[in-house]
């Protein structure tokens, strides 16, 4: 498997050049010196095992420098961060590209790394065949790769059916899978669980990408009404909204101090059943540094601690608490 078009190494290490930050995150040190490594988990069907934390690389194609970009990447990448989330509609494939050139600067300046180490996962908006599959390829394309390890049908709403007709995504995705461009085929759903539901006893998705938080049990939850069904469908959950897209983290008790600290929310999330990895966004690396110690901390809270979570979210405003949601 190729890794990298050399224009876009040549192009990303020119625009690295100074940047790298791959000694920046951490520590959470072992007895030898070393930083304790990331807990792992193995994503069900597709037999892989990758560390439980991910980065979400919508960000990534939002900032303005691609050095402020590469830097938040090479962090999460040195830092044993291997699930890399991105999608062609995030600044309209920008992302892709940084997340490529990323893997390919770390695979070049680390030999003895391979590009199996590393699950990247792309995305599809198209329901048409046709549309899906270009999609796939323009994506290869900016990622520099022949093949990504999952695509998911994204943003899946009441539209799910769509994806299924004789000439929808699924029978393009498959034809592409069949051809060695993509490994698997996933999901995401962030509107409402029942759609996510349906389309994953109509066809056996690997992965899922939902919300997971505490205050999602006051609405629509995906924590209650779809964990336990993917457990029993062996899908392998994948958590997005760890943070609410940053309101949780603003959120306040009465005396003004926050609610929530990043750790609390990403052990909530990891703890749940069937939820895998996590895939938090960050633009920062002092982000990114808090994120790889909390996880690599991780441990299994009991059910006190997770019910005692949920009562703190305080109430839900409707659109303004998870405006991802349907009403
Ligand atoms: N339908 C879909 O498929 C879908 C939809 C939404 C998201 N996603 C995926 O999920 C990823 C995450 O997006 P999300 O919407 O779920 O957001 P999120 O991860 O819940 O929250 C992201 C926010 O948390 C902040 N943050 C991260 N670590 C922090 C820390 N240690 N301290 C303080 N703030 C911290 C980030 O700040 P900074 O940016 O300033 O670092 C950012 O504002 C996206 O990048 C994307 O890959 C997928």
């Amino acid at each position: 498997m190729s890794i990298l078009h050399p224009w876009t190494r040549r192009k990303f290490l020119a625009a690295s050049a100074g940047t790298c930050a791959w000694a920046l995150a951490g520590p959470a040190f072992g007895k030898d010196g070393a930083p304790a490594p990331l807990p792992t988990a193995t994503l069900n069907r597709t037999g892989r095992r990758v560390p439980r934390l991910g980065l979400g690389c919508f960000p990534i194609g939002q900032l303005a420098s691609e050095e402020a970009a590469a830097a938040v990447l090479d962090a999460a990448i040195g830092s044993g961060v291997r699930y890399l989330d991105t999608a062609p509609s995030y600044a309209r494939g920008r992302s892709e590209r940084r997340v490529g050139s990323a893997v390919g600067r770390w695979l070049d300046a680390h030999p003895e790394t391979s590009r199996e180490e590393f699950y990247i996962n792309t995305k599809t908006l198209e329901r048409t065949a046709d549309g899906a599959r270009r999609e796939l390829e323009q994506s290869l394309e900016r990622l520099g790769l022949d093949c990504v390890d999952c695509i998911q049908c994204h943003e899946v709403h009441d539209d799910w059916p769509k994806l299924f007709d004789d000439d929808g995504a699924i029978a393009g995705l498959e034809k592409a899978r069949e051809e060695g461009l993509t490994k698997h085929i996933g999901i995401t759903c962030h509107r409402n669980p029942d759609f996510i539901k349906s389309a994953i006893e109509r066809y056996p998705f690997v992965t899922a990408l939902v919300p997971i938080n505490p205050i999602d049990v006051q609405h629509r939850s995906f924590v209650r009404a779809f964990l336990d069904f993917a457990v029993a469908h062996d899908v392998a959950v994948i958590g997005m909204k760890v943070f609410g897209g940053g309101f949780l983290l603003d959120r306040t008790d009465e005396k003004g101090r926050p609610l929530y600290t990043p750790g609390e929310l990403l052990r909530y999330a990891l703890a749940q059943p069937g939820v895998k990895v996590c895939v938090p966004g960050c633009e920062r690396v002092e982000h990114v540094r808090v994120d790889v110690q909390a996880v690599r901390a991780f441990t299994q809270p009991d059910a006190a601690w997770l019910a005692a979570m949920e009562a703190r979210a305080g109430p839900h405003e409707g659109k303004s608490t998870e405006w991802y949601k349907d009403d």
